[in-house]
């Protein structure tokens, strides 16, 4: 590659943020393949390949807010149905520590502190959370399911072919959102996909042309210096 190649690769990585406001602009079913294709080439254990997509937009995509939005706001109200909505696998720990609770607090606060989201605000806070399952209004959602039969480490996999989806899709002028919140409502998301009793929900991406007007899309996360997270050994 020559330095205008690798600048273009570093752009695309580099410029990739999480979006959280989209215009309803609706993404060719070819681009969505194609990125898709390109993605696939992601490394996996043996390649295995074990991720599954799937691609819902239009009525399904309507379906999928809709009963996935009437689950939150019950949730709301009725906090004991938690107990229906766990995740498969627990994405965070249960007990925090420093540093990382440190950079999830200020990632929490600096998001709402930009929607003017005060502490305490629990309405708005709950309003933000249910945007996750509208999709901030991306036409797109990709679900990434595995089959349970595989090991953890195939979580790895699909999290490399994630991140390829997030590059590819920003090369082409399009903007991600990766969603985990998607993860607690796992039996009504794999009934409305149809998925097999052998599938489990992993991650979900919101897809789309990110709305260039909203405030929500100015936030830019800050990341730790290299020398911070990195350990050189020579002798
Ligand atoms: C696996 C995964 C799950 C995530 N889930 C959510 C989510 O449910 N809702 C959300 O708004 N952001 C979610 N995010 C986005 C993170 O908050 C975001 O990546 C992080 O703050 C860094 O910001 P950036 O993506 O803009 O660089 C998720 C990110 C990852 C990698």
């Amino acid at each position: 590659m020559n330095m205008e190649q690798i600048r273009y690769v570093d752009d695309a990585i580099t410029t990739r943020h999480s979006v959280r406001a989209f215009l309803d602009t609706p993404v060719a079913t070819e681009t969505i393949k194609d990125i898709l294709n390109v993605a696939a080439r992601a490394p996996s254990g043996t390649n295995t390949q074990p991720w599954k997509v799937y691609v819902v937009t239009g009525q399904k995509r309507a379906e999928m807010i809709e009963r996935v939005c009437a689950a939150q706001q019950a949730l709301f109200q009725q906090p004991e149905l938690a107990e229906q909505y766990q995740e498969t696998f627990a994405y965070y720990p249960e007990t925090w520590i420093s540093p990382f609770i440190d950079r999830r607090r200020e990632n929490g606060w600096g998001l709402y502190g930009l929607l003017g989201i005060q502490k305490g605000e629990k309405e708005k806070m709950a309003a933000q959370q249910l945007r996750n399952y509208q999709l901030f209004d991306a036409p797109v959602a990709l679900y990434f399911t595995v089959n349970k039969a595989m090991g953890i480490g195939s979580k790895m996999d699909i999290s490399m072919m994630i991140q390829n989806v997030m590059i590819a899709a920003k090369a082409r002028g399009l903007d991600t959102c990766p969603q985990a919140a998607w993860n607690h409502f796992h039996p009504i998301v794999l009934d409305v996909l149809g998925a097999p009793e052998n599938e489990e929900l992993v991650c979900t991406i919101a897809l789309g042309y990110a709305d260039p007007d909203h405030i929500v899309n100015t936030f830019i996360t800050p990341r730790e210096p290299v020398e911070n997270f990195t350990v050189f050994l020579d002798q």
